[in-house]
């Protein structure tokens, strides 16, 4: 069975910072709330320059990198991004510009915080067709255009930067992603979403338009992130037959140290096998999922041989679970 394997990844951030004590001058809010609301004490955003497709490529480019490929390598490039620089074209569209990847095709998908784990599952059908397939699988926002920087409930919490990692197929049946599940509930969508620009159509307007920002209903989605991505991960776990205490490490979609923790308990893992760097860049969306993973690989915090876990939830609602065999 040909499976998806990881040939390199790669991160980038924005170098300006912006700690708790920059979002105090800014609204009604404490270092000391948002520490023990949310673990969060930095957060990047995008300056000059920053827009979602260059921090995208500059991922992907590390990614290649590592991998000891070219632009011309590469067959796909699929982006999970809910903040492209454009409602058109697509973000991926502009990477493969800015990279010069001549022989790809490009899209982009949109599953919110999940987008990346979305990104993998798709990126996995093309290589099980074709795994000689070199795809390019990035998961990049600039959530800083579109937070209500007035709003502290979720100002607080978003970040930007973009992830990237380069995929093929490989033959050996024993490494490589063992087993991906996706969820969606479109019903849940009003607990978490971003309105789009005003329609130019008058009768398209939405009634109750009111900002083409971030919303969100704190306390449910909590709720729902929690059991949702415990419900993922028990799912592709026991398709392979795994037992939780087999996994290395698990990289989790970083939204709020709670609701890792939460979810570490309900699991039974100890919390140094659950990756964290929300503490630095606080929630950067489909980016942060692949932001983790390069750095724990540079870390050497994973090895060959390691079952590594991926799991994410975000709006529409989306969710689901990687298992990977490094
Ligand atoms: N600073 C100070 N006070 C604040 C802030 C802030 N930044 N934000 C809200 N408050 C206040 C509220 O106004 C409220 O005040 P009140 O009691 O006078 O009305 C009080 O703090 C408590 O508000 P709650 O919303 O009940 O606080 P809660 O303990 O639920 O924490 C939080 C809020 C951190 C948003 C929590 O609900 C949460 O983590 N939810 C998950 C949301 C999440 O992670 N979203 C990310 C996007 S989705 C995803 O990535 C999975």
């Amino acid at each position: 069975m040909n499976r998806l394997i990881v040939l390199g990844t790669g991160s980038t951030l924005p170098t300006k910072v912006l700690s708790n004590a920059g979002l105090e001058q800014m609204v009604d809010t404490s270092d000391e709330w948002i520490t023990t609301r949310t673990g969060i004490k930095f957060r990047r955003i995008a300056s000059v320059g920053e827009h979602t497709s260059k921090l995208a490529s500059s991922a992907a480019r590390n990614a290649l990198e590592m991998a000891h490929l070219g632009s011309a390598d590469i067959n796909m490039i699929i982006v999970g991004t809910i903040t492209p620089d454009m409602g058109m074209p697509s973000c991926a569209c502009l990477v493969q510009k800015e990279l010069s990847a001549v022989n790809a095709f490009a899209l982009d998908l949109n599953a919110a915080c999940s987008g990346f784990v979305y990104c993998l599952d798709v990126a996995e059908k093309y290589i099980k067709v074709d795994p000689s397939m070199k795809i390019l699988v990035i998961g990049a926002e600039t959530l800083s255009s579109r937070v209500n920087w007035e709003d502290r409930n979720t100002c607080v919490l978003f970040g930007d930067g973009a992830g990237a990692c380069v995929v093929s197929g490989s033959a050996d049946d024993h490494r490589g992603l063992l087993a991906s599940k996706l969820f969606s509930d479109g019903s849940l969508y009003k607990l978490l979403y971003m309105d789009s620009a005003p329609s130019m159509n008058k009768d398209l307007l939405s009634k109750d338009h009111d900002g083409s920002y971030i919303k969100m209903a704190g306390r449910d989605v909590f709720k729902y992130a929690v059991r949702s991505m415990e419900m993922a991960i028990l799912n592709v776990l026991e398709r392979e037959q795994v037992p939780i205490d087999d996994i290395a490490l698990i990289i989790p979609h970083q939204a709020n140290i709670r609701i890792l923790k939460s979810l570490a308990e309900r699991l039974g893992v100890a919390s140094e096998k659950v990756y964290i760097n929300l503490d630095k860049y606080g929630n950067t969306s489909a980016a942060s999922i692949p932001i983790a993973l390069d750095e724990a690989n540079r870390e050497g915090r994973i090895k060959p041989g390691d079952l590594v876990l991926l799991c994410a939830f975000g709006g529409g609602f989306t969710w689901g679970a990687s298992l990977f065999r490094w």
